[in-house]
């Protein structure tokens, strides 16, 4: 793609004007393309922005938190208050007309002159987890920012001919009030009124903390925080993959096909509670060892589906694709009374399990089901399965993915000192939930992926290379520049400028 330079300018230029340009498009070029050696860092590829501006940003919203010594933000929290001005006054400083909507969503936009056209939006969120990193959510906010920035460098802004609009969402964590998506829910419009009565720990609700901040705080108000699906058409996210594929295969992007569905189970396992002295091992009934057993049969039922189905389970969804993103984890355990010198009376355990293929995580729940039930008949216990929580998986839009893949295989490619062969850009499931989940009731999404170390999140030992920040705001800056500064334009733009050279030659 020609840096944007090339392009002339729409009007007749005058002698002066053509000899700047000619200057600036020397200057440019002799910046440093790629593989012009060390120091250089345009060359088309907005290293100031888009690495070293970007990081720098990353680093001081990091230091924004209402922890002393470690960084925890969460939903209009008195640090998220202060994030907000640093925000606004990031989106301000790229060419964006912000607003913070009901619901504490931030909304930095850029509105061309009568564009009929749907919205991109693009987002992450900016709250956080506690004794949080300081990528999960920020590099996506901060590398849509830099993207619109150099866009506004280039002179580009002018010329999309679609609104484009970064929101950093408010809350997507859910740990203030134990319920994610409050801030990407309200803009797709899918908040219950309900949500207002929701309190966190110290019992103020929702709608208090929206009033302590001089929101409206009614279901009226939030139901404006809410897009008209007509008025959007797409909606990216940037973010850190949270998991070791990309580390794996040395490579700083990726595109996500979809984000796995999820299923909560809680079974509770009662015996009977016994002198761990005095009764034999023959006479127990110990829910201990059935929940030890019943954690290892979940093991073995993920990693190898097929040995355990019976046949009126067996699903032809069980393929070696479908399967690639089945997951389960017991990640909580609870015993009564919990005493060394005690046969436990009960045992609760949590199980969480996902995949992308939704009939094939409601077969691993049905066959798990029964497998809990048959494994506590053999050893005379009690088991109770629940139900807790589920959510069908989110499928990215085909088009948009092949487009950001496309963004990104340019990009990584054209990114200097780069250690892979310029493969295909992987395509990956994400196993977490994200903004991109919420808005999917909304519209079209679409989400690029970027490498960490040692798949490490939600942790302040959190890392993200410069050089792969860099690469994301680049891929975000290509995918714009190729998808919402229309071709139609472009040509027309063309046209105009070889009948200008032929005029002045
Ligand atoms: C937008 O429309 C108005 C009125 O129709 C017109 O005067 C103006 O030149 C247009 N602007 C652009 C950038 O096309
Ligand atoms: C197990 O879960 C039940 C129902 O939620 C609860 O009443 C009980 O206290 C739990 N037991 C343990 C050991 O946590
Ligand atoms: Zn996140």
């Amino acid at each position: 793609m020609a840096p944007s330079s090339l392009r002339p300018p729409r009007h007749h230029p005058s002698p002066l004007v053509v000899l700047a340009i000619a200057v600036l498009l020397v200057l440019r070029t002799a910046d440093g393309l790629p593989e012009a050696g060390g120091g250089g860092g345009g060359g088309g590829l907005y290293r100031e922005i888009l690495r070293d501006e970007t990081v720098q940003r990353l680093k001081e919203l990091g230091k924004i938190s209402d922890g002393d010594g470690y960084l925890e933000r969460t939903f209009l929290s008195p640090a998220s208050i202060r994030a907000t001005g640093v925000i606004v006054s990031w989106m301000k400083d790229a060419g964006l007309t912000t607003w913070v909507d009901q619901m504490g969503n931030i909304h930095g936009r850029y509105e061309p002159a009568n564009s009929t056209r749907d919205a991109l939006l693009i987002g992450s969120h900016m709250d956080t987890v506690v004794d949080a990193g300081m990528y999960d959510g920020a590099l996506g906010i901060i590398s849509a920012i830099s993207a619109l920035k150099v866009l506004k460098v280039t002179g580009k802004l002018q010329r999309l001919t679609r609104p484009v609009e970064v929101i950093a969402f408010s809350d997507e964590e859910g740990i203030r009030f134990q319920t994610t998506f409050l801030g990407s829910a309200a803009v797709a419009g899918t908040l219950p009124e309900s949500i207002l009565q929701v309190s966190d720990k110290s019992g103020t609700t929702l709608q208090d903390v929206l009033k302590m901040n001089s929101f409206e705080a009614t279901s009226t108000a939030i139901s404006q925080a809410r897009y008209n699906p007509e008025s959007v058409g797409s909606y990216v996210e940037v973010h850190m993959e949270q998991g070791p594929v990309l580390e794996a295969l040395h490579y700083p992007l990726g595109v996500v096909k979809g984000i796995a569905g999820q299923t909560r189970l809680k079974v509770i396992v009662d015996g009977s509670q016994g002198h761990a002295g005095t009764v034999p091992m023959k006479l127990r009934r110990d829910p201990m060892v059935a929940a030890a057993e019943l954690v290892v049969t979940l093991e073995r039922l993920c990693k190898e589906p097929n040995s355990l189905l019976t046949y009126d389970e067996e699903c032809s969804c069980f393929t070696e694709e479908s399967l690639a993103g089945l997951v389960c984890t017991v990640g909580e355990l609870n015993t009564w009374p919990s005493a060394s010198n005690v046969i436990p009376g009960q045992v609760n355990f949590t199980v969480d399990i996902r995949a992308m293929d939704d009939q094939v995580r409601e077969t691993i729940v049905t066959s798990f089901s029964r497998l809990v039930l048959q494994k506590c008949d053999d050893r005379l216990v009690d088991c109770k399965v629940e139900h807790k929580h589920s959510a069908a998986a989110t499928h990215c839009d085909p088009e948009l993915t092949s487009q950001l893949k496309r963004a990104a295989r340019s990009t990584v490619s054209a990114m200097p000192g780069r250690t892979v062969a310029a493969g295909e850009t992987p395509v990956l499931m994400s196993g977490a939930g994200h903004d991109a989940m919420a808005m999917a009731r909304l519209t079209k999404i679409g989400m690029l992926f970027v490498r960490c170390r040692g798949g490490i999140s939600h942790s302040p030992e959190e890392s993200v290379m410069d050089n792969d920040v860099w690469a994301a705001g680049l891929a975000l800056f290509n995918f714009i520049d190729q998808n919402a500064v229309s071709e139609e334009l472009d040509a027309g733009q063309n046209v105009v400028a070889v009948a200008l050279a032929v005029a002045e030659s």
